[in-house]
């Protein structure tokens, strides 16, 4: 399938709309590095060039939405098992739950844009890895399930004498399907004759006897990664003080293993633009998503002084940036994805009704049933366009609302989203 988006585009937009807006089965690779559920927020130094750049690695019912649960609930139910079982274990204090409910319907867009012979890297920590293998395997299947990566790094912090201490993240990689490339010659490490007897290189008898093949062309990397410098310890060239900035290094091996040249890389949580700059540097496609609009300034600054004599792509414009989502192009010309948006009540909420987005409205009203022992939820009404998400948001904030229940006759309701025509917006 043909890629609908630049090589070399920046956008400064919610991952999620973006990847909405590719097409399907394009990209080579994706590796992505989101918040990791910290449950805080980090920042930039004052004084690094990325100084402005933050993010809020907190999730709470107010950040997920209704919809989302629900198309993950259509398209992925064991996942939505998952997360039933995971809020059930944490009660009233909902952040995993709304963590999983935010990475999954990402991770399920990653999937659906992948080539059937693309590969994803979910960059993590112990503070989600565990949960997020499972979503993963729901997603991509567990037979595509090919590495966890364990990266070891080092360097200050503040010690704890109670416990060991944690220096190590979490990298899961997954193919999509059966086929998958994987350029072990580009990624061996260096050939040191002291560490044939710690294996991993070829193991068929060469003709030479050694007992390993191609044993001169190094060794190929176990799935446990040291000796890339993080933080502090980057040189200062590569040091941009964005936070949670990650090596090169990591972002180089990850490429060179597993895309060829001129390949699509894809990163949705692009930051100070890591995976744009190894790309770049190897020959690949790029396309970096974030939120931040620093990102874009950095991706523009590294790449100037990173990669050699590619100072000028800026001035020749062949880096694009955009705030808007792209649009699909692999559903015929004059395709608009349309939804219903629908209008349910329950006696029980006397005076609201829920107002929301379904692709299927019988079977959104029978998952809103089944959490109901009486069954007493009602379609009253729905609408099939291709503006459902500006007409529910538009409903959203016009009246009063509590999680997608808004206050109001049945009447206005209908009227006004009936009578949107796009004016109302903004
Ligand atoms: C862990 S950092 C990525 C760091 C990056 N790998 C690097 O080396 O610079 C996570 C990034 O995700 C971005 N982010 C968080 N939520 C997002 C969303 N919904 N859409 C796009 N970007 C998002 C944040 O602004 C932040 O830059």
């Amino acid at each position: 399938m043909e890629l609908n988006i630049n090589n070399r585009t920046v956008f400064c937009h919610d991952n999620l709309e973006v990847l909405r807006g590719i097409n399907t089965a394009c990209i080579d690779l994706i590796y992505l590095d989101p918040p990791f559920n910290k449950k805080k927020t980090f920042t930039a130094p004052i004084g690094s060039s990325a100084e402005g750049a933050s993010f809020c690695d907190i999730f709470r019912e107010k950040d997920i939405k209704e919809e989302w649960l629900m198309d993950i609930k259509e398209d992925q139910p064991s996942i939505h098992s998952f997360l039933s079982a995971v809020k059930d274990i944490e009660g009233k204090q909902s952040y995993n739950f709304c963590y999983l409910a935010y990475m999954a319907i990402r991770l399920m867009e990653c999937h659906r844009v992948l080539k059937n012979t693309g590969s994803l890297y979910l960059h993590c920590d112990p503070t989600m890895s565990h949960y997020l293998k499972l979503v993963l395997d729901c997603v991509f299947g567990e037979k595509n399930f090919r590495n966890e990566i364990v990266w070891c790094y080092y360097g200050p912090g503040s010690p704890n004498m109670r416990q060991f201490n944690r220096k190590h993240d979490i990298v899961f990689f997954y193919s999509k399907g059966y086929k998958w490339t994987f350029n072990k010659d580009f990624i061996r490490l260096e050939y040191k004759p002291s560490t044939i007897a710690r294996g991993n290189y070829d193991s068929k008898s060469s003709s030479t006897g050694s007992g390993f093949r191609d044993i001169e062309k190094g060794k190929i990397p176990e799935t446990w990664w040291t000796g890339m410098r993080t933080g502090g310890q980057m040189s200062k060239k590569e040091r941009t003080g964005y936070p949670t900035q990650k090596p090169l290094a990591l972002l180089e091996r990850i490429i060179k293993a597993s895309s060829l040249e001129g390949g699509i890389v894809l990163d949705p949580f692009c930051g100070c633009a890591t995976t744009c700059v190894a790309a770049e540097k190897l020959g690949r496609q790029w396309i970096g998503i974030d939120v931040s609009i620093k990102a874009y300034d950095l991706v523009k600054d590294r790449l100037g002084k990173e990669v050699e004599g590619k100072g000028t792509l800026f001035y020749n414009n062949l880096v694009s940036f955009s705030t808007d989502p792209p649009k699909r192009t692999d559903q015929g010309v004059n395709y608009l994805p349309q939804k219903y948006v629908y209008i349910i009540s329950n006696p029980k909420h006397k005076g609201y009704y829920k107002v929301g987005i379904a692709a299927n409205i019988k079977s959104r009203l029978g998952s809103y049933q089944t959490g109901d022992p009486e069954r007493k939820y009602k379609l009253e009404y729905s609408f099939l366009t291709p503006n459902f998400r500006q007409i529910e948001a538009y409903i959203h904030q016009k009246y009063d609302n509590s999680f997608e229940w808004v206050k109001g006759t049945l009447e206005d309701i209908k009227n006004d989203i009936e009578g949107f025509d796009g004016s109302q917006s903004g």
